[in-house]
C-alpha cells in the first residue's frame, strides 16, 4: 500500500492538456468514477482493468465480471452484460472518447475521438515532446555505477551505469529533481596496504607523481605482501588508522591512488556520455562515527565476538557496523549514506542500482534503518533495483578467454571497430563523409551496447553478443537508428515542398490511426517505468513505434513521384505524422541514453 501511494506521487503525469497525456490513466479514472456512481456500495472494488488495442476497439474496460462477483457476494445476481450497460449509463462526457458500447459478456469497448487526438498531436508538433513543470516535483537520489578504486570496473558496473543513467533521464524528463550519485568504493582497509606499498616503492610520492597506471597490478602486489609479510601487514593497519584520522601525508597518498582510478572511470563515462556526481564511501567518515554513536546510544548494537552488529526485524543476517579491529564496513557507509540522503538531501525517493546479488544487503539495510527510526517508508521510498549477470556467448559468466574480467575500455573499442566494419560492409563509407562515419559508428556502437542491456528485463541475465546486437533486423538499436534516419530523410528530401504546411494531421486511414494511437502510449510507458523501474517497456514501445510506422509507410503514400523521380505531390497531413514519429523516437532513444544521427 505504502509503495503504491509513493509510486503514484512520482507518476506525475498530467491527465489534462499537455504533451504527456496519459490516455490509459484517463480511462481508468473515467471508468472508476462511473462505477462508483453506478454501484456506490462496492467498497472493495479497486481499479478497473483497462487494456489497449483489441481488434474490436481502441481500448477495452473489463471490469464487469469482477463487479458481478462482488455483487453476488452481497446477494445480488446480475449478468456482466447488465453491469456493463449500467456502468456505461453512468459515464460522464469525456472529450477524448468518441463512442462507447458493450459487447458480448460485458466488455465495454471504447473508441477514441480523432479530433481530440489530432489536437494533442498538433500540440506536440508545435511545442515538442516535453513534460509540463510538475506540480509534484520529487527529489530522487539514484545511486548507480559505483565501481571500486584500484579495481577494474567490470560489466556489472557497466550494467549499473547504463540502467542508472537511463532511469535518471526518465525521471529528469518527467520533471523531477534527480541527484545522480557515484558511491565509489574509495575507503576501507585495502587503502592501508595500497598506501604502505606506495611509501615503499615511491618514497617521493609527495613531490613526484608515481607511475602507478596499472593499479590492479599494484593492488595485487600489495595484497600478496599483506598476506605473507606480518611486518607489512602491521604497517598497512597503521596506515589505515592514520588515513582515517586524516594525517595529511596519508590523505595525499590516498588521493593519488583515487585519482588514477578516477581518470580510468572518467574515460568510460565520457565515451558513454554519463553524468554522475562522485560521492564515495570516504565522504561519510565523520557521519559514520556519528551514526555509530547514535545507534550505540539508542541500544541497537550488539556485541558479537568483538564486532558490533545490528539486527533488522526478520533478517537472516545482521549488519556489521563496527569490525573487531574498530574499522567500519560497507554496511556502515551505506547506513550513513542512507541517513545523509534522507536528512541532508531531503530525498523523497532513493534508488540503488546494483547486481541482484546485493538484494539481501539492501533489504537488511532498509529494515535496520526503519528499526532505528531513520527511514520512514511512508515518507521516503527506498528501492533496490537489482539486475542479472552478463553472460558470454558460451552462456557462462562474461570473462576473457583466460578467465579475467573484461576491460571495459577494450570492450568499447571492440564495439566501435565492429560497428565500423558493419557500416563498411553495407558500403556506407562510400556515401557518408568521414565525419558522418565517425558519428554513425559511435552512435551504433554505444547505442547497441546500451540497448542490448536495456531491452532485456533487467532482473534476468543476458548474453553479451556483438553479432546479435549489431543485427539490423529485430528489436535492436541498429534497427531503431535506421528507422529514425529513414523517417528523417523522408522529411529532409522534401526540401521546399514541405514548408508552411497548414493542413491537418491525417488520421483517416486505418494505419494512420494505428500509428497515432501507438505513439500516444508513450506516457503510459513512462508511467509504468516509474512503478517497476524496467526500461525494457520503453524499448518495446520504440520497437512497436518503428514497426507500426513501417506499416503506415507501406500502406499510405506520403509522396508521389513522377517517372523521372520528381516530386509531384506531397501528402502533407502524412508528412506531419512522420515528423511526430521522429519526435517520439528521438525522445525515446535519448531517454535510453542513445545518440541519434541524421545519416548513417
Ligand atoms: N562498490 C559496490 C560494488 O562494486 C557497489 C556500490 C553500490 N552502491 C551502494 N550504495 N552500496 O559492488
Amino acid at each position: 500500500k505504502e509503495a503504491s501511494a509513493n509510486a503514484s506521487k512520482m507518476n506525475a503525469f498530467d491527465t489534462q492538456e499537455c504533451s504527456l497525456i496519459n490516455i490509459h490513466v484517463i480511462l481508468i479514472n473515467y471508468f472508476s468514477k462511473a462505477i462508483k456512481t453506478a454501484y456506490p456500495n462496492l467498497e472493495d472494488f479497486g481499479q478497473p482493468a483497462v487494456t489497449a488495442g483489441s481488434k474490436f476497439a481502441d481500448y477495452q474496460c473489463n471490469a464487469s465480471m469482477q463487479i458481478c462477483k462482488l455483487l453476488k457476494a452481497k446477494g445480488e445476481n446480475v449478468s456482466p452484460n447488465a453491469v456493463a450497460k449500467r456502468v456505461v449509463e453512468c459515464l460522464e462526457k469525456c472529450d477524448i472518447i468518441e463512442k462507447v458500447d458493450v459487447s458480448g459478456p460485458g466488455f465495454i469497448n471504447v473508441w477514441l475521438g480523432r479530433n481530440k487526438l489530432r489536437d494533442i498531436l498538433q500540440f506536440i508538433l508545435d511545442n515538442g515532446l516535453k513534460a509540463k513543470p510538475t506540480v509534484n516535483k520529487q527529489k530522487i537520489v539514484i545511486d548507480f555505477s559505483s565501481p571500486n578504486v584500484a579495481k577494474e570496473m567490470h560489466v556489472g558496473h557497466l550494467r549499473s551505469t547504463i540502467i542508472g543513467d537511463s532511469l535518471s533521464r526518465v525521471f529528469e524528463f518527467i520533471g523531477h529533481d534527480v541527484l545522480r550519485l557515484n558511491h565509489i568504493g574509495d575507503w576501507g582497509t585495502q587503502f592501508g596496504m595500497l598506501i604502505a606499498l606506495l611509501q615503499d616503492k615511491f618514497p617521493n610520492y609527495k613531490t613526484e607523481s608515481p607511475p602507478i597506471n596499472d593499479l590492479q597490478q599494484f593492488y595485487k602486489q600489495s595484497k600478496v605482501l599483506f598476506d605473507s609479510d606480518p611486518e607489512f601487514k602491521k604497517r598497512a593497519y597503521d596506515c589505515v588508522v592514520k588515513l582515517q584520522s586524516m594525517s595529511p601525508d596519508h590523505v595525499q597518498a590516498w588521493k593519488l591512488i583515487c585519482d588514477v582510478s578516477r581518470r580510468e572511470f572518467q574515460k568510460i563515462y565520457n565515451r558513454l556520455n554519463i553524468n554522475i556526481v562522485e560521492r564515495g564511501e570516504s565522504f561519510y567518515q565523520s557521519r559514520m562515527e556519528n551514526l555509530v554513536k547514535e545507534l550505540e546510544d539508542k541500544g541497537f548494537l550488539e556485541n558479537d565476538e568483538g564486532r558490533k552488529i545490528m539486527w533488522g526485524p526478520e533478517c537472516s543476517i545482521p549488519l556489521t557496523i563496527v569490525k573487531s579491529d574498530g574499522g567500519f564496513t560497507y554496511d556502515t557507509s551505506d547506513f550513513a549514506a542512507l541517513k545523509q540522503r534522507i536528512e541532508e538531501e531531503k530525498a523523497d525517493c532513493i534508488l540503488y542500482i546494483t547486481d541482484a546479488g546485493q538484494s539481501t544487503h539492501f533489504d537488511t539495510l532498509k529494515k535496520c534503518a526503519i528499526r532505528a527510526n531513520i527511514l520512514d517508508p511512508s515518507r521516503v521510498r527506498m528501492e533496490f533495483i537489482g539486475f542479472g549477470v552478463v553472460l558470454g556467448e558460451d552462456k557462462k559468466k562474461f570473462k576473457t578467454r583466460s578467465g579475467e574480467t573484461v576491460r571495459l575500455v577494450g570492450l568499447l573499442d571492440e564495439g566501435i571497430k565492429r560497428a565500423r566494419d558493419k557500416l563498411i560492409e553495407k558500403g556506407r563509407d562510400k556515401i557518408l563523409t568521414e565525419e558522418e562515419m565517425k558519428q554513425a559508428e559511435t552512435a551504433v556502437a554505444y547505442g547497441c551496447i546500451k540497448y542490448a542491456d536495456l531491452c532485456h528485463n533487467r532482473s534476468h541475465e543476458y548474453v553479451f553478443s556483438f553479432d546479435k546486437m549489431l543485427e539490423d533486423r529485430g528489436n535492436t538499436a541498429v534497427y531503431l537508428l535506421y528507422a529514425l534516419t529513414r523517417i528523417r530523410s523522408i522529411i529532409n528530401n522534401l526540401g521546399t515542398h514541405c514548408e508552411n504546411i497548414n493542413q491537418p494531421i491525417s488520421l483517416d486511414h486505418e494505419k494512420e490511426w494505428k500509428l497515432a494511437k501507438t505513439l500516444l502510449r508513450f506516457s503510459e510507458v513512462l508511467s509504468k517505468i516509474t512503478e517497476d523501474f524496467c526500461l525494457h517497456h520503453l524499448c518495446e514501445y520504440l520497437y512497436d513505434v518503428a514497426t507500426t510506422f513501417n506499416e503506415f509507410y507501406d500502406n499510405c503514400y506520403c509522396i508521389e513521384k513522377s517517372q523521372t523521380g520528381e516530386i509531384i505531390k506531397v501528402f502533407t497531413g502524412r508528412i506531419l505524422l512522420c515528423k511526430i514519429t521522429a519526435e517520439y523516437m528521438n525522445t525515446g532513444l535519448n531517454l535510453l541514453g542513445i545518440n541519434t544521427v541524421s545519416r548513417m
